[in-house]
């Protein structure tokens, strides 16, 4: 049993593995801006979860954020950077704020909360740092241009900082999902034929299995996808 923080987690991805995780006996503190969500989230989960706001969004103030969070709850034994926007749509067509936000929420964002929550876990000697990047993290995609630059970065930040804190005791995997049926993106979800997308609770289920490895072995990325997806 341990003790997680997941971002993202009023829905999607996010809120299956809160509830997996709870489900596998973990402590999980599930975050996002969507009170309604949250409470639904923390409904279906049970006993072991907790919810509290946070927007990724929020620039200067993250960190602060951060410390409140840790004050309040407790450092993480681990964390999910699971949060992330993108709009399949010509660059031309995103306004800048759009654009900032997208390299804020699924790249900036999770820089900040990691160098903010890293003092105290490289003290501990532990700590768990996940991220869910994308397949887009490692090939191109047209009217994806943005959201492909943050998971590209994504990328080279989380190999990084393995490199960097592993000798601490420190221990970092990133998720590289291909189409997954969620939202995402003003998507509907359950209209896609069975095999072309990625169903969020049984991803969530292995991310749960990659999570708990013995300390001897390490899942440094996964890249995983439904066999039927178009291009990957
Ligand atoms: N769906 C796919 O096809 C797919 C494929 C590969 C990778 N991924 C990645 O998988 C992860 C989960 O995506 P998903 O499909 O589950 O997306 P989703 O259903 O759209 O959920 C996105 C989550 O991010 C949170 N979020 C968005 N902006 C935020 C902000 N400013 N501050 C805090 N939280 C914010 C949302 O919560 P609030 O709105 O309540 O804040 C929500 O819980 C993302 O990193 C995504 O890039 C998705």
């Amino acid at each position: 049993m341990a003790k997680w923080w997941v971002t993202g987690a009023s829905r999607g991805l996010g809120a299956e593995l809160v509830c997996q995780l709870a489900a596998a006996g973990h402590e999980v503190l599930a975050l996002a801006r969507d009170r309604v969500g949250l409470s639904a989230v923390q409904q279906r989960g049970g006993d072991g979860v907790r919810v509290d706001l946070l927007d990724l969004a929020a620039g200067d103030a993250l960190a602060a954020r951060i410390h409140s969070l840790v004050a309040a709850h407790g450092l993480p034994d681990g964390i999910v950077h699971n949060a992330g926007i993108g709009w399949y749509r010509p660059i031309v067509e995103h306004d800048e704020a759009t654009l900032r936000a997208i390299i804020q929420v699924n790249l900036t964002a999770v820089i900040q909360i990691t160098h903010a929550l890293l003092p105290a876990m490289i003290e501990r000697g532990s700590g768990y740092v996940v991220a869910i990047g994308s397949d887009l993290g490692r090939r191109p995609l047209a009217n994806m241009a943005a959201y492909v630059a943050s998971k590209h970065g994504l990328n080279g930040f989380m190999h990084s900082l393995l490199r960097e804190v592993k000798h601490a005791g420190l221990r970092v995997s990133l998720i590289q999902p291909g189409m997954i049926d969620t939202g995402f993106g003003g998507h509907e979800t359950g209209r896609h034929a069975r095999g072309t997308v990625l169903r969020p609770d049984a991803l969530a289920k292995l991310i749960v299995q990659v999570v708990e490895q013995p300390d001897d072995l390490l899942v440094d990325e996964l890249t995983v996808h439904p066999p039927g997806q178009g291009e990957f």
